[in-house]
C-alpha cells in the first residue's frame, strides 16, 4: 500500500511510541491525525512534520480517549479535514503497575481499562462505518507481549492487553469482507518513552528484560509503518519472544515457577515475614 497521501490516525502521538509512529508517517508523505491531551506536544510534533517538506499534511485533535463524546469528535474533526480514514493507530494507553490490592480502584484501574480497553474499543467502533462505506481501511492495534504473558504487578495492563488481543482477533473476522485489515503488534520492552514514568511501580529485584530484547520507540514506530504496507494479524518484535510466549503456553507451571521464585516472593520477602 503506498503511505504516500493516507489519511493515518495516531492516538498517543504526544510522546513515545505514538510520536515516533506519527513522525515515520510524517516521513512518509501521510495525512497524519495527531491526537492526544498534551496539546503543546501535538502542535510541536506537526510543526516538525511540516518542516519536513515531504507533502505531509497534519491535524492536531486534543481528544481524551476515556471520554466517548472526544472520541466521536475526533473521527468528525478528521472526516471534515479529510473525508477518509484509510489506516487507525490505536496506539495510546499506559500501565499502572503494582500488586493488586495496592492499586487504586479508580486511578489505577478503572483509568487503565477505560483508555487501554474502552478507548480503542470506542475509537474503532466510531472509526468502522466510515471503513466500511469505504470498503476499505486498516486498523492497526498497539498489544504488548503483556497481550500473552501475564507477570506480577501487570495484573491489570496485561488484562487490558488480553482484550485488545480478544476484540483485535475478533473484529479481524468481521471486517475482512468489506476490505478491512485489523492487526496487532506485540512490542517487548520499549526504552525510550514515558511509560516507566506512569508505571509507578519500583522493583527491589534486578531481573529485568535482556538488553537484547529491548526496543526503541523508533524500532516500534518503523514497525508499524511496515504493518500498513503488509497487515499481519499478529506481529511480535523481536521475534525472539515467540520462545517465551510458546513456554507460557505450552508449560505455564515453569513460568509461574521462575516468576514466583526470581520475583514475586523476593520483592515481598518484608511483607511475607509479617505474616
Ligand atoms: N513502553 C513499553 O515498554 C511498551 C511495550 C509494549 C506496548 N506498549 C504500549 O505502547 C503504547 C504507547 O506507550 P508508550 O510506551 O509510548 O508510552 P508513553 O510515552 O507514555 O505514551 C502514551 C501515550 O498515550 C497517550 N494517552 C494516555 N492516556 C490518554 C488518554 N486518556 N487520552 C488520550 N491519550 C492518552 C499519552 O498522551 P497524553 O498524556 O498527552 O494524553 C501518550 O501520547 C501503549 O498502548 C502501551 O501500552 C508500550
Amino acid at each position: 500500500m503506498e503511505i504516500n497521501g493516507k489519511v493515518v490516525v495516531v492516538t498517543g502521538a504526544s510522546s513515545g511510541i505514538g510520536e515516533s509512529t506519527a513522525r515515520q508517517f510524517g516521513r512518509e508523505g501521510a495525512k497524519v491525525v495527531l491526537t492526544a491531551r498534551r496539546l503543546d506536544r501535538l502542535e510541536a510534533l506537526a510543526q516538525e512534520i511540516h518542516d519536513m517538506k515531504t507533502g505531509a499534511e497534519t491535524l492536531v485533535i486534543q481528544a481524551d480517549l476515556s471520554r466517548l463524546e472526544d472520541i466521536e469528535s475526533l473521527i468528525t474533526q478528521t472526516m471534515n479535514a479529510f473525508g477518509r480514514i484509510d489506516v487507525l493507530v490505536n496506539n495510546a494507553g499506559f500501565g499502572r503497575l503494582n500488586w493488586l490490592e495496592k492499586l487504586d480502584p479508580e486511578k489505577d484501574i478503572e483509568a487503565q481499562f477505560d483508555v487501554n480497553v474502552l478507548g480503542v474499543v470506542q475509537t474503532t467502533r466510531q472509526a468502522l462505518p466510515v471503513m466500511i462505506k469505504q470498503r476499505s481501511g486498516h486498523v492497526i492495534n498497539m498489544c504488548s507481549i503483556a497481550g500473552l504473558i501475564a507477570t506480577p504487578t501487570y495484573t491489570i495492563y496485561a488484562a487490558c492487553k488480553h482484550a485488545v488481543h480478544g476484540f483485535s482477533e475478533a473484529l479481524r473476522r468481521e471486517v475482512k469482507p468489506w476490505g478491512i485489515e485489523v492487526s496487532m503488534i506485540y512490542p517487548g520492552g520499549v526504552t525510550t518513552t514515558e511509560f516507566g514514568q506512569h508505571a509507578g511501580f519500583k522493583r527491589k529485584t534486578q531481573t529485568a528484560t535482556p538488553k537484547f530484547l529491548l526496543l526503541s520507540a523508533e524500532d516500534v514506530g518503523r514497525a508499524v509503518v511496515q504493518l500498513v504496507r503488509r497487515p499481519r494479524a499478529m506481529w511480535l518484535i523481536p521475534w525472539l519472544w515467540i520462545f517465551p510466549v510458546l513456554l507460557n503456553k505450552l508449560f505455564p507451571s515453569v513460568v509461574d515457577y521462575s516468576s514466583i521464585h526470581k520475583f514475586t516472593i523476593p520483592e515481598r520477602e518484608e511483607e511475607l515475614k509479617e505474616m
